[in-house]
């Protein structure tokens, strides 16, 4: 436990004055994650937008208030969850991160999963998806495909920003939601999965 102690704290003191990508110049706060650092499941959106950078926490706007939603609709309780994103500051105008910044910042994402050591991983949206699941992701396609990777169970899905546009996909992304709950829960129990 302690030597994982000092790890979480050696990751907090080396983001809190990166300067590793251009993202720093403007933000306010670094946004690194939200929930339980022993999650099963393991969500990761995009990037910060205004309020995460105001706040310094993810999934607190528009967006965020939504997904919180749709947890609860699939049965699960943000706070027992983990919740990061591939780049920890904000883009300008919400703008997706350039691949030089995702690169600079994946190597973080990849110490939080090592820590967290998550069973299942969400990835919301098309850029989580494109630099966790497959380069060549095309969301609307592979939505849902759950994929063993290593240690971890990986699952696309649509982010909840592109309900607020598209309410139709509702139901598929609280379906996903409801297969990671599914998926951690067998694990949990020690189940063979066979995909
Ligand atoms: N969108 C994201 O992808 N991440 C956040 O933290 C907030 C909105
Ligand atoms: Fe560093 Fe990531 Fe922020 Fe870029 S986005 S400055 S790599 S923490």
């Amino acid at each position: 436990m302690a030597v994982l102690r000092f790890e979480w704290d050696s990751l907090y003191n080396e983001l809190k004055d990166c300067t590793k990508c251009r993202l720093c110049e403007r933000r306010t706060n670094i946004v690194i994650a939200d929930g339980d650092p022993h999650a099963s499941i393991m969500f990761i959106g995009e990037g910060p937008g205004r309020e995460e950078d105001e706040s310094g926490v993810p999934f607190v706007g528009a967006a965020g208030r939504l997904f919180n939603e749709l947890l609860e609709e699939a049965g699960l309780d943000r706070r027992k969850v983990y919740i990061c994103n591939i780049v920890k500051c904000r883009p300008p105008q919400n703008r997706d991160p350039y691949p030089d910044e995702a690169e600079a910042c994946l190597p973080y994402l990849r110490a939080q999963v090592a820590l967290v050591r998550p069973k299942v991983i969400v990835c919301l949206g098309r850029i989580a998806a494109k630099y966790v699941y497959d380069r060549d992701i095309q969301i609307s396609k592979q939505r849902g495909a759950v994929k063993k990777a290593g240690a971890f169970y990986i699952i696309p899905t649509y982010h909840p920003a592109a309900l607020l546009r598209k309410e139709e996909l509702t139901n598929d992304l609280v379906f996903d939601l409801c297969t990671a709950k599914k998926l951690a829960d067998r694990i949990e129990k020690g189940e063979e999965i066979e995909l």
